[in-house]
């Protein structure tokens, strides 16, 4: 059954485009024991969460294409075949190594509109609807997608934008089978249609071509987005000009007018990307090079794993305590988070104590071997599934490497689409503390650093991350999935760097995650019954709610790069 899906797949890419057939005939080291979400190459390496992405970046990179060809060509690929994790109306983060010493951090996050205020959806008018910072027009936030990756090319990529869309263009226009994780996201968001049925009008292009007026695709279905790839085709060969200016921009403004936002054609014209520096961290002979703010995630991350370096034994041969102390870290981070982060640019957030050993230590010396605590002893500030988010790595056979994430926030974002276009608006505005002392979509609480303000992008929890080894990039990683996000990345590291386990099966192993607030411990899959005694015995909360992320990553093994997309969405990876 697997096999015939795959040919299906190959044959109808293989009629695609020529750079695709030329690809599918490149040698590919095939372990007769991998799983098909595993793959192995010498020379370079795709990993993302759609199969056709993977192969479409893999394609730019055999053809004489650099990371950052490959990267641009998966970002406007994952736009059609993941078009609820990501796409043209979202943005993200970007991060790549060039070359010895030579990093870019660029940040292409969603930014608030001119017109915001800090307390625009703590009393919204009556004709905004029901959860205005999550579905409709309010939600928007200026997208940068196209902005970023049209710049990331130009600076550091080698082809022009045209040719990396093509086979977007082509994917959109003829159309490529749906997929299962397709087909779980349209079942699961058509809840929201029957909750409140005036979205079938106000929402009519998501539930028109996504969930087929309630019919739903199937998987193998051909799904065909002939505006989408108008557009994409466009911006191809106009620039990025073409989505932020024109034409396409008076038809984003008008559809959020009419739903009775607040984004107007000015906001999109004065749209700016980011350069920033990384944070990076020593753990265990690694330097992990993270996401700055407005990610929250690269602070977390480094603090979890300061946190762990000066534990009293973090690995020891009790398995039970050993993810103790993990998910104390992780309380300790999450409750920061809550208080402390926030976009830099706006709100002075202490990023070297946040970082510094001594934070670290004052954290640790509190923490118990034995007994987890209450919240307040871990912070006091109030608080914030996978979700409308996508990740990928990539390794080029130069040695440069990409890790971008990107996200429209929730699935299918704030479900409003400009139809003309085939363009999915994000609801980016609620990833801010839209409404103080109330939790997020993802259930986190967050404080007034993160508050709303113009020009303000708001936190996110996208984690892309570079991990270093003897100057040498050894482990690019990434996922979706909201916060969890930040523990999947350092899960999955520990996973490799602690626990000697190789990338497939630190991927594949069950994740706790906690997020401070609610104060409960996740798992992705049922945890085993002497783990969940043993946490319980220390006085965890167990949430019996399973709650995922997915990963995306590429690791060097010593031999050859192993790529890996994580089997609980579906992706596959591409190597050579
Ligand atoms: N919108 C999800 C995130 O940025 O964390």
């Amino acid at each position: 059954m697997k096999f015939k899906r795959f040919t299906l797949v190959s044959k109808q890419l293989a009629t695609i485009l020529p750079i695709l057939a030329t690809t599918m005939a490149s040698p590919v080291v095939v372990r007769a024991a991998d799983p098909d979400w595993v793959a192995h190459g010498a020379y370079g390496m795709v990993a993302a969460d759609s199969e056709l992405a993977s192969i479409i970046g893999k394609g730019i990179l055999v053809n004489g294409g650099n990371a950052i060809d490959a990267a641009v060509a998966v970002s406007f690929a994952l736009a059609v075949t993941r078009p609820y994790s990501t796409g043209l109306g979202g943005g993200g983060f970007f991060m790549a190594r060039l070359g010895d010493q030579k990093y870019v951090v660029q940040d292409f996050r969603e930014t608030a509109p001119a017109a915001s205020t800090q307390d625009m959806f703590v009393a919204p008018p009556a004709s905004a609807g029901t959860r205005p910072s999550e579905i409709g027009a309010l939600a928007v936030a200026i997208p940068g997608m196209v902005a970023g990756r049209a710049e990331a090319l130009s600076k550091w990529g080698t082809m022009p934008l045209e040719m990396v869309v093509a086979p977007a263009v082509r994917l959109a226009r003829e159309g490529y089978p749906v997929d299962a994780d397709y087909v779980r996201v349209t079942k699961e968001i058509a809840k929201e249609f029957k909750k409140n049925p005036t979205l079938e009008k106000t929402c009519s292009y998501v539930w028109k071509t996504h969930l087929n007026e309630g019919k739903f695709h199937a998987v193998g279905d051909i799904l065909k987005q002939p505006a989408l790839a108008n557009l994409i085709e466009k911006i191809g060969k106009e620039g990025p000009d073409a989505f932020y200016k024109g034409e396409v921009a008076t038809a984003i403004a008008k559809t959020i007018a009419d739903g009775g936002g607040i984004m107007t054609e000015k906001d999109l014209a004065g749209y700016k990307t980011k350069l920033r520096k990384p944070i990076k961290v020593e753990f265990r002979g690694h330097e992990f090079l993270l996401m700055p703010p407005p990610s929250s995630g690269g602070i977390a991350i480094a603090q979890m794993l300061t946190m762990l370096s000066v534990f009293p034994k973090h690995r020891d041969v009790d398995q039970a305590r050993t993810m103790h102390y993990r998910i104390e870290a992780m309380k300790h981070a999450f409750a920061d988070r809550a208080k402390y982060l926030g976009d830099t640019d706006f709100a002075n957030v202490p990023v070297r104590e946040l970082l510094s050993n001594r934070h670290a230590i004052g954290k640790v010396s509190k923490t118990r071997p034995n007994k987890t605590g209450s919240p307040d002893q871990y912070g006091t500030h109030g608080l914030v599934s996978d979700s409308g988010t996508s990740h990928f790595s990539i390794v080029d056979n130069e040695g440069k490497v990409v890790v971008s994430s990107e996200t429209i926030n929730t699935e299918f974002g704030s479900l409003l689409a400009v139809d003309d276009w085939g363009l999915i608006l994000n609801n980016e505005m609620d990833d801010f503390t839209a409404q103080p002392g109330k939790p997020n979509t993802f259930g986190l609480m967050q404080s007034k650093t993160n508050a709303i303000a113009p020009g303000k992008r708001p936190l996110s929890s996208m984690s892309p991350t570079i991990v270093m080894k003897s100057d040498k990039a050894v482990l690019m990683i990434g996922a979706s999935g909201g916060p969890r996000i930040i523990t999947a990345v350092l899960n999955v590291a520990l996973g490799v760097i602690v626990d000697g386990l190789s990338l497939p099966d630190a991927v594949e192993r069950i994740r706790p995650h906690h997020q401070w607030q609610p104060n409960e411990v996740y798992f992705d899959k049922d945890p085993s019954a002497s783990i969940e005694t043993a946490l319980k015995e220390r006085g965890h909360i167990v949430s019996e709610k399973r709650k995922t992320a997915a990963v995306q990553a590429v690791r060097w093994d010593g031999s050859q790069w192993v790529g890996v997309s994580d089997p609980r969405k579906g992706g596959k990876p591409s190597g050579y």
